[in-house]
């Protein structure tokens, strides 16, 4: 039978350089979309796939996060004395179990697949999820479900999996398919960015994985061999030639890149039609404003 998945890492770690000066003080995973921070919509994606330890992989400058999902005791009495029920229920999702959540330091940013491997001391030989809070997915059933429901069929590795246009491949990990079998790929290669024109495929990785143990022995091994640099992506195309048992996974619903601007915009947009509170005041909003053109320059 294969093993539940119950812990996730988050690597938020990233000096967050595409959002400078916004990034100098803030963490990017607390930036905003509507009314919550990008980590708060990862942990509700990974709560709904069945996730009880979340891992926190952080860097220096990051302690807003660990504020974040701490109480809040003032603020919470505040609003119990004013009888604000609803704000009180909101805050609710913002707290954690006590030892559900831990953090570790990622010393230096030495990339992805070095922030996973920060966390290897707190997992056993039991499968983990990754998720990237920049990746921000709108999707009915929330990504990391619908991979965790695939996965309790097929097992192995998997990783989130999108179609992107021909220039857009040169941005991602692509994977080499061996054969495709609808909303899962069974993959004999992975290429981290390729160059224009060298795609094996136009299906992209993007920042969910259910990875097996031994990943993170493979990372290991990376890391204490000679020189060799850190990238998930290795240590997961490993996993290919020793065990044919790298899958991506088609999910169903809309990425949102949080970690570039014109993304981040794009996903205020979409996240704020989608609120019942906001929709038609925003909608008169962006309909007056394209009629008006260059109205907000
Ligand atoms: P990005 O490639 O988006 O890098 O990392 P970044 O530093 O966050 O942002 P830019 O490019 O400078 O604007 C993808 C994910 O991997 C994490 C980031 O926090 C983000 O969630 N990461 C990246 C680490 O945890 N450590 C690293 O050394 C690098």
């Amino acid at each position: 039978m294969k093993k539940r998945v119950t812990k996730a890492i988050f690597p938020v770690a990233g000096l967050g350089t595409r959002f400078l000066p916004a990034t100098k003080s803030i963490p990017k995973e607390i930036m905003t979309l509507v009314d919550r921070p990008l980590i708060q919509y990862a942990i509700d994606e990974a709560r709904a796939a069945g996730i009880k330890e979340f891992i926190f992989v952080t860097s220096r400058g990051k302690s807003a996060l660990e504020d974040y999902f701490d109480h809040s005791p003032e603020l919470e009495s505040q609003l119990r004395k004013k009888g604000k029920k609803d704000l009180l229920e909101t805050l609710k999702s913002t707290n954690m179990d006590s030892g559900a959540i831990a953090y570790i330091r990622q010393h230096k940013a030495l990339g992805l697949g070095h922030a996973v491997w920060c966390a290897r001391r707190l997992l056993s030989n039991e499968p983990f999820a990754v998720i990237l809070p920049d990746d921000v997915i709108a999707a009915e059933t929330p990504c990391l479900q619908q991979m965790v429901e695939a996965y309790s069929e097929i097992g192995g590795n998997m990783v989130a999996a999108m179609e992107v246009p021909d220039n857009k491949t040169h941005a991602y990990g692509i994977l080499d398919v061996k054969e495709d079998m609808g909303s899962v790929v069974s993959v004999k290669g992975m290429v981290e960015k390729p160059a224009a024109g060298t795609a094996p495929s136009n299906l992209a990785v993007i920042g969910r994985y259910i990875l097996s143990p031994q990943v993170m022995v493979n990372l290991n091994r990376i890391k204490t061999g000679a020189g060799g640099e850190l990238q998930l992506t290795d240590a997961i195309a490993q996993e290919i030639a020793a065990h044919d048992n790298v899958y991506g996974f088609r999910f169903r619903g809309q990425r949102f890149d949080c970690g570039s601007k014109a993304g981040f915009l794009q996903a205020t947009v979409a996240f704020g039609m989608a609120r019942d509170d906001l929709r038609e005041e925003f909608t008169d909003f962006l309909a007056d404003l394209m009629s008006v053109p260059n109205a907000a320059q």
